[in-house]
């Protein structure tokens, strides 16, 4: 069974400072990138990896990928605009005779391999597994979008949701190929764009268990989340 791992990295990184290149930056000592690398490497069930990068990045990436031995990693691929087009990008290059397609982001250095044997191990009986925590914070609905919040526009709530149904949801996500190959498929026909990849399998049918992830799977975003992950690292 061939078990195919898809690492999305090619973002602009514009909250965590474009010019600091974050794929690459160190994070207590090592290339952002290869933490998320290595856990998948370290996973046995996981035959190949594709990571996905921006032009100017691939060249890099593949001289990391032999310092660091990552054998897994067979081709490195461009990325596109938005995540889904990257994610699409990598899936475009996935072999027929795979049966599992993994989804986890160059952002997410913590995650833990066990965690990725979870994931595998859980895709039965539904059409997709993503990992997720309980929200802890209460998440209002606000009139007008999120992204004006760093502006000056006033955000005025709409909603309050009801946060004992709420999961924050992380990376990874696992598929079975057919599945997200046909979802990626349609949603480029339907220019219909999510924010993660199970959301389009939900879009046009199929069901997504969620499995307890752990909080310390952090996304890198901003600056200060390397100096969170350092210090998680840290706490052992
Ligand atoms: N990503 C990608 N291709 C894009 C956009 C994002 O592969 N066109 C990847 C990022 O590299 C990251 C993950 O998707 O690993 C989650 O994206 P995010 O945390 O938003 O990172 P960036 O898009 O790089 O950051 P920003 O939104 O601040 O520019
Ligand atoms: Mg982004």
């Amino acid at each position: 069974d061939r078990v195919v791992a898809i690492v999305p990295a090619a973002g602009l990184g514009k909250r965590f400072g474009e010019e600091k290149n974050k794929p690459f930056y160190s994070l207590f000592g090592k290339p952002l990138i290869i933490w998320s690398l290595q856990a998948l490497q370290a996973v046995e069930e996981i035959t190949e990896i594709v990571p996905v990068l921006k032009e100017n990045d691939l060249i890099m990436c593949g001289d990391l990928v032999e310092q660091y031995n990552i054998t897994k990693v067979k081709r490195i691929v461009p990325g596109g605009k938005e995540r889904q087009d990257s994610v699409y990008n990598g899936i475009k290059t996935v072999d027929d005779k795979t049966s599992v397609v993994l989804i986890h982001d160059g952002a997410r250095p913590l995650i833990e391999s066990d965690i990725v044997r979870k994931s595998l191990k859980e895709l039965k009986d539904c059409d997709g597994v993503v990992v997720g925590v309980p929200v802890k914070d209460t998440i209002k609905e606000v009139h007008g979008s999120s992204l004006m919040a760093h502006g000056k526009e006033e955000v005025i709530v709409k909603n309050t949701l009801n946060r004992n149904v709420l999961w924050a949801i992380q990376t990874p996500q696992v598929f079975f190929f057919e599945k997200i190959r046909d979802a990626y498929v349609k949603a480029a026909a339907d220019r219909y764009y999510a924010t993660d990849d199970a959301a389009l399998i939900e879009q046009y049918g199929g069901k997504i268990k969620i499995i307890m992830g752990s909080y310390r799977n952090i996304k890198i975003t901003t600056p200060e989340d390397i100096d969170i992950a350092e210090a998680l690292l840290k706490g052992g």
